[in-house]
């Protein structure tokens, strides 16, 4: 996807664990406004690489252009500075503290303390849970708790690794309708083996195979490809 004005521009980014590389030559880009879908079976890279994205992994080659700067040198902080959030596969929240202290950690760099307002009208539930231990909470709330606290610090490209993993079906919906409305006013990458969910709540989708991209297209046109089945199946 290239129409001059991404929020995101990635080039053959190679990256991996020491030795052991796991990306090759990924390209990719995402719209200031709008999700894209990163499908791809356990194993793909696509942990690896919004690691990369977010600055955990040094890449060992390649370019990551955000907001028209190259960000591939520089630390989590200074990307998260410029405006991009990230919500782990693993576990986001601090399990021991309330759901009020989770979300006062994530604020406490903002001098203006009304994005948690913000935040407990985004996910409504999590305004009743606000003293729970944010261990206690269900696997969707979590998410949200997750979601909420990457959305504190206002980024502008959010990149979400498997936001309904381990949440329960009833509650997947509840999560999709939020990243659907987020997604008309921000930018975000979405991991997602959720595929129908995925190519619903994205305009545009990656597939990768073995540290590649190997198809990528408009939602549209990946659900009907024939090859989609094979680069998903385990
Ligand atoms: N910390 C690590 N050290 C070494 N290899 C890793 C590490 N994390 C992941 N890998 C390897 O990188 C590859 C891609 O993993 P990952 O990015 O998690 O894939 P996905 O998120 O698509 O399931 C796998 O072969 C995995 O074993
Ligand atoms: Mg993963």
């Amino acid at each position: 996807m290239s129409d001059g004005d991404e929020i995101l521009n990635v080039q053959d980014l190679s990256s991996g664990y020491g030795r052991s590389q796991v990306l090759f030559g990924v390209s990719l880009s995402s719209p200031r406004t709008g999700a894209v879908a990163m499908l791809g079976r356990n194993g793909a890279g696509k942990t690896t690489l919004l690691k990369t994205l977010i600055g955990e992994i040094k890449p060992m080659d390649g370019l990551i252009g955000f907001d028209h700067i190259e960000t591939q040198n520089e630390n989590t902080e200074k990307r998260v500075r410029r405006g991009m959030g990230y919500v782990p596969q693993e576990q986001a929240v601090f399990t021991t503290l309330t759901v009020r202290e989770n979300l006062a950690l994530g604020a406490i760099s903002q001098k203006d303390k009304s994005g948690i307002d913000m935040v407990l009208d985004f996910f409504p539930k999590l305004g009743e849970r606000l003293e729970q231990q944010a261990g206690t909470l269900s696997g969707g709330e979590r998410k949200m708790l997750a979601i909420g606290r990457a959305l504190l610090s206002k980024p502008k490209l959010l990149l979400l690794d498997e936001p309904t993993e381990g949440v329960w079906i009833g509650v997947i919906e509840e999560i999709a309708e939020r990243l659907e409305l987020l997604a008309k006013e921000i930018s975000m990458i979405i991991v997602e083996q959720h595929v129908e969910l995925a190519l619903r709540v994205a305009d545009y989708a990656y597939v990768m195979d073995r540290g590649e991209i190997a198809l990528e297209g408009t939602s549209e046109n990946i659900k009907d490809d024939p090859q989609l089945l094979r680069y998903l199946a385990p």
